[in-house]
């Protein structure tokens, strides 16, 4: 009952009704992104291929990060502009290190490569793959281009979710044991440390803007896997891959000053706390970078 009334809640704003209600059809996102180099996760399908294709598109040098080399050379051969084919498995700390180890100054890093697992499954490096791909991993990638000052002036646009609005922000739902695991709980705390994260950044590195968006409910594979009875029941006023792009290519292309604690959606900041339940934080902003740090360090080679 209280996922039902979750989803007749936001339905009519992160559908496509809400995406042509708000007139962003009639008003595309125009942009230059010529000399710039992103670097997008998850670009083999779905939002993140959307992104890498329309920045590319737009002018940029796009490093697409997937971990199936078929479909990222597809990718790149499709583009029109240069991406740049990057397989790894995100999942990884040590990939992510190294991503960030081996590429040049990013001018736009878009941190959206998340899952939503049915079931625990636990990394090589010992992490649940959910905290690990969806936090953890952003986490690495960051902090390794920030530590290089390949960031510095850049910009960080991490992709949360409305499903945010179901968890505050706290430590131990991040990476919950196998006993405890629920996919649903996991993705909520996840995704409302990201927008954490954001903050932190803004904090900690001038220069830097760090931000946070929801892409709204969009028809991808990821949707299809895991939320099966949403594609099938309202499948047709899901957003498309490029409604889901469009305030990542928006606030690129603006760069609005960031804002502590909110969710950019539909080229706007709203609130992150739809629910009295989640206003108060079980954790602080610093306790989690430090525990992201410590998960990180701990993964050696
Ligand atoms: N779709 C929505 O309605 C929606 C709503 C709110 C938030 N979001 C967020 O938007 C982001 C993108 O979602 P999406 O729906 O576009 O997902 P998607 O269709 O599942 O696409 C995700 C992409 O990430 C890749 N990926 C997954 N795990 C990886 C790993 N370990 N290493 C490298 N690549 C990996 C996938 O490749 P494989 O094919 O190899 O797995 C796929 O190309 C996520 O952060 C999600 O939480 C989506």
């Amino acid at each position: 009952m209280k996922a039902l009334k979750f989803y007749a809640r936001f339905l009519p704003s992160f559908t496509a009704i809400g995406f042509v209600a708000r007139g962003l059809s009639r008003r595309p996102v125009r942009a230059d992104f010529s000399g710039q180099t992103w670097m997008v996760t998850g670009a083999t399908g779905g939002i993140g291929r959307a992104v890498a294709l329309a920045a590319a598109a737009a002018g940029a040098h796009v490093i697409a990060v997937g971990r199936r080399p078929a479909l990222l050379e597809a990718l790149a051969a499709s583009a029109t502009g240069t991406i740049t084919p990057v397989a790894a498995d995100l999942s990884l700390v040590a990939r992510n290190r190294e991503l960030a180890e081996r590429h040049p100054e990013i001018d736009v890093l878009v941190n959206n490569v998340g899952i939503l697992d049915t079931g625990y499954h636990r990394t090589e490096e010992g992490f649940s793959r959910m905290y690990a791909t969806n936090l953890l991993g952003h986490f690495a990638l960051t902090e390794g281009l920030l530590a290089r000052g390949r960031l510095r002036r850049g910009t960080v646009i991490n992709v949360t979710s409305g499903g945010a609005y179901n968890a505050p922000l706290n430590l131990p739902g991040l990476d919950a044991r196998e006993a405890d695991f629920n996919g649903f709980a996991a993705y909520a705390s996840q995704k409302r440390a990201q927008i954490a994260l954001a903050d932190h950044w803004n904090a900690a590195v001038p220069g830097l803007r760090a931000y946070t968006m929801h892409p709204g409910w969009v028809r991808t594979d990821g949707v299809r896997s895991a939320l099966p009875w949403m594609d099938r029941w309202i499948g047709a006023v899901l957003r498309t891959t490029a409604q889901g792009a469009d305030t990542i290519l928006w606030l690129a292309a603006t760069q609005p000053p960031p804002q502590a604690d909110v969710i950019w959606f539909d080229r706007a900041p709203r609130p992150a706390h739809m629910f009295a339940t989640t206003r108060e934080a079980k954790t602080t902003i610093p306790a989690l970078a430090a525990r992201l740090q410590h998960d990180m360090e701990g993964v050696t080679g």
